[in-house]
């Protein structure tokens, strides 16, 4: 059996039940180094295997593997499983295989996590758009930033920045000046749900020039979104003029 399991944004506080069940239930946790770690008190006496960022097909084979030799297997990510995150590779995996024992167990992810630090940020339509042109082209990433500002939708990027694409931000708030006003109300948080979470409200323009990392999650509002009490706050609906 394996459970791919989303851990949330980062503490046991975050966690859902089902995913601290089914971490509980498990022999062996297979995961990123930062995420086993989160998860450390729960993995007293089972086999942890840790892996680097960039391998995550042996990562899917190595959990089958140990699954059709008789072993509970948790793979774990954070935020939600289904999100940017292991659950496809897994199944498709599995798939291949013709293995059936395979459930995602969903987590809160960092569009809700970051949101609720800001204020309510994502109160309407809104769509997430990661950044990372490591498996979607720069081409595409763009075209869906523009075309997410004309719909008005509120905006939530992920993998905002890295070491090797530092300046992927400012590329896309440039993308996105084209079509709102410089002053529409944005935010980032980092390290949501962790220590020395930090959070930040500030206008599109500002935005262009803050430098974040890979553990930061940005939001772009709608028209409607407003600055309220220090809150970013996106009302449930269009003002009627
Ligand atoms: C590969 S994606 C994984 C998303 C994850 N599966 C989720 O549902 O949140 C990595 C990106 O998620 C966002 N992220 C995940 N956890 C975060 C956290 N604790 N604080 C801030 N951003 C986070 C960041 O934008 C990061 O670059």
């Amino acid at each position: 059996m394996i459970y791919v399991v989303g851990i949330g944004p980062g503490g046991i506080p975050g966690m859902t039940e089902e995913a601290r069940q089914a971490i509980e239930n498990s022999d062996v946790i297979v995961g990123y180094k930062v995420y086993t770690d989160l998860v450390r008190e729960f993995c007293t006496g089972k086999e942890v295997v840790e892996s680097g960022m960039r391998q995550e097909i042996d990562r899917c084979r190595l959990c089958l593997e140990y699954a059709k030799n008789g072993k509970v297997v948790a793979l774990i990510c954070s935020g939600d499983a289904g999100v940017y995150g292991m659950a496809s590779p897994m199944l498709e995996v599995a798939a291949k295989e013709g293995y059936e024992e395979v459930k995602t167990v969903p987590g809160v992810t960092a569009a809700l996590s970051g949101a609720a630090v800001l204020g309510a940020p994502i109160g309407h339509d809104f769509c997430v758009i990661s950044l990372s042109d490591l498996l979607t082209p720069w081409d595409l990433i763009e075209k869906r930033l523009k075309l997410a500002a004309q719909a008005d939708l509120c905006i939530v990027l992920y993998n905002p920045s890295s070491r090797k694409r530092s300046d992927h931000l400012k590329r896309a708030c440039d993308i996105m000046l084209t079509t709102l006003p410089a002053g529409r109300p944005c935010g980032y948080v980092r390290n949501i749900g962790r220590n020395e979470t930090e959070s930040k409200v500030c206008t599109l323009e500002e935005l262009a020039s803050e430098q974040v990392d890979m553990f930061t999650t940005v939001f772009i509002g709608n028209s409607q979104t407003r600055i309220d009490g220090g809150w970013l706050i996106t009302p449930r609906g269009y003002a009627s003029e």
